[in-house]
Parts: C-alpha cells; sequence; structure tokens
C-alpha cells in the first residue's frame, strides 16, 4: 500500500484530501504542529499516524524528527500546510514576514531536505501545494505571496536535481478554495465569506490525486485550479 506523508491535515485541502488517500486503503502519515495537534487530527482521520514537527520553526525539524519513528517507506511528500496574513507593505512588521516565510517555505525546504533519503529509495513524489500568489502578487499580499514564489522556486531546483533519482515534483495552484484560511482571509480583507462561490476543498483533493496516480513514465509539474467563473 502506497505511504504518504501530509502537511496541513488538520483542516481544509490536507484533510479532504488525507480523507480521500485513507478511504482508498493508502497508508497517512500526518505532521502536525504539537502532540495535541498530533493526537486530535489522527483521531479524526481514523486509520491515519501522527508525528510532530512545527513547520513555523524549521530549524529545530532535524531534532523532532530524530526522536520519532518515521515510516519505513514513503511513496509521496505532500506539503499543504500554510498560513497568511494580509496588509501592505508599509505596515507588515518583520515577525509575519519571518513566520510566513518560515511556515510556507523554510519549513517545507526543510522537511523535503530530511525526508529525500527516504523518497529516493521509493523514488517518491513530492507535492507542494502553492497558490495562485505563488505566479502573482497583488497589492496586500506581499509575504505570502513571496513565500509562495519562493516554494515554486524550490520546487523547480527540487525537480532539477532530483530527476535522476527518480524524484518527481509538482507544484498545485489553487485558486480561492473554501476553506479556513479563506474565511480567515475574508476576515482580514472585511469582506462577507460566501465558500459556494470558491473551490470545494476535495476538489482540490482530486487535483493533487491526479498527479500522483499520473503513471510513473510522466510528471505533471505545474496545475493551476480556479474557482468555475
Ligand atoms: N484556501 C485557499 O483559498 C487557498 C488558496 C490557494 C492556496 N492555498 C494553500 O493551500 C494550503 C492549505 O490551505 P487551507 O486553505 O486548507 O488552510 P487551513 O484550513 O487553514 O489549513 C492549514 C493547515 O496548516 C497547518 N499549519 C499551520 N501552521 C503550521 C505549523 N506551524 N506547523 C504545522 N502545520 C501548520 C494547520 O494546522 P492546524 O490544524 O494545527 O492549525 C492546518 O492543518 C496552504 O498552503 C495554502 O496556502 C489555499
Amino acid at each position: 500500500m502506497p505511504a504518504h506523508l501530509i502537511t496541513g491535515a488538520g483542516s481544509g485541502i490536507g484533510a479532504a484530501l488525507a480523507r480521500r488517500l485513507l478511504g482508498r486503503g493508502d497508508q497517512v502519515v500526518l505532521l502536525a504542529r504539537d502532540a495535541g495537534r498530533a493526537r486530535a487530527i489522527a483521531e479524526s482521520l481514523p486509520g491515519s499516524s501522527a508525528i510532530v514537527g512545527d513547520l513555523a520553526q524549521p530549524g529545530r525539524l532535524s531534532w523532532a524528527l530524530s526522536k520519532q519513528a518515521l515510516p519505513e517507506r514513503l511513496d509521496s511528500v505532500i506539503h499543504v500546510a500554510g498560513v497568511v496574513d494580509l496588509g501592505p507593505v508599509a505596515d507588515i512588521p518583520a515577525t509575519l514576514w519571518e513566520h510566513q516565510l518560515a511556515v510556507n517555505l523554510v519549513g517545507p525546504a526543510e522537511l523535503t531536505r530530511l525526508l529525500l533519503p527516504l523518497l529516493r529509495v521509493s523514488r517518491g513524489h513530492v507535492v507542494f501545494v502553492n497558490s495562485g500568489a505563488g505566479l502573482h502578487a497583488h497589492a496586500g499580499w506581499s509575504a505570502y505571496a513571496a513565500s509562495k514564489h519562493g516554494l515554486k522556486a524550490l520546487a523547480d531546483s527540487l525537480r532539477a536535481e532530483e530527476g535522476e533519482n527518480g524524484i518527481r515534483v509538482t507544484s498545485i495552484y489553487p485558486g480561492r478554495t473554501a476553506t479556513p484560511m479563506q474565511e480567515r482571509v475574508h476576515q482580514q480583507e472585511g469582506r462577507a465569506y460566501e465558500p459556494d462561490r470558491f473551490i470545494a476543498a476535495d476538489s482540490v483533493a482530486t487535483t493533487i490525486l491526479t498527479a500522483l496516480d499520473l503513471p510513473e513514465d510522466a510528471v505533471l509539474t505545474d496545475l493551476t485550479v480556479r474557482p468555475k467563473p
């Protein structure tokens, strides 16, 4: 049975993806930010197991993972966790830049580095859930968009470096998706939240599965998925 490590499975897109993978009998290991969240998320996703690692502290991930049992094989690592804080460059303090860059970019880079030996053995797949903001930066989105532009660069470099080891790398660029994150974005934008206008988290999960399930002779490098007009 294929084994996957997923970040961000506590809600939204990551939770939808974890449910789909568990539903078809795959092995799912979740990365949660602390022991309490690990217990709660694993309980909400029967059949899954959890490890603890705070993406907001990339420099501590190596120590955290060295203290926990990792799966014996890993066919994919799917980076879904993310945070967003909007605001004009004139107002965003360094702490908010640092937090978004840590969780959305440096954490995924470090986690990938630590798991590459396992992925090389299985000639596995690394999926990064990016964002439309990883391709275009709009007013008010600087720190988040910078982290996601960086995540695209991470994916592109990784694909070029690890192709010879059989590792496939995919970036997914969703538009606005109906999740707790989008609800928070609407609060920050001061707008009423109408989830029906946006992509369902399950549709983004389907997009990720499309990339994962492609036969091994091909790789979907970049996939954009938008709400229907
Ligand atoms: N929603 C959208 O409109 C949209 C659009 C484009 C791209 N995206 C991207 O899609 C991904 C998933 O977003 P979502 O909308 O599903 O968001 P969400 O519902 O807010 O879920 C985010 C997940 O990230 C986890 N996380 C946050 N900080 C973490 C940390 N320090 N360490 C470990 N895990 C952490 C959260 O853990 P807890 O459960 O413990 O809080 C949660 O499980 C993100 O990368 C986001 O940038 C979302």
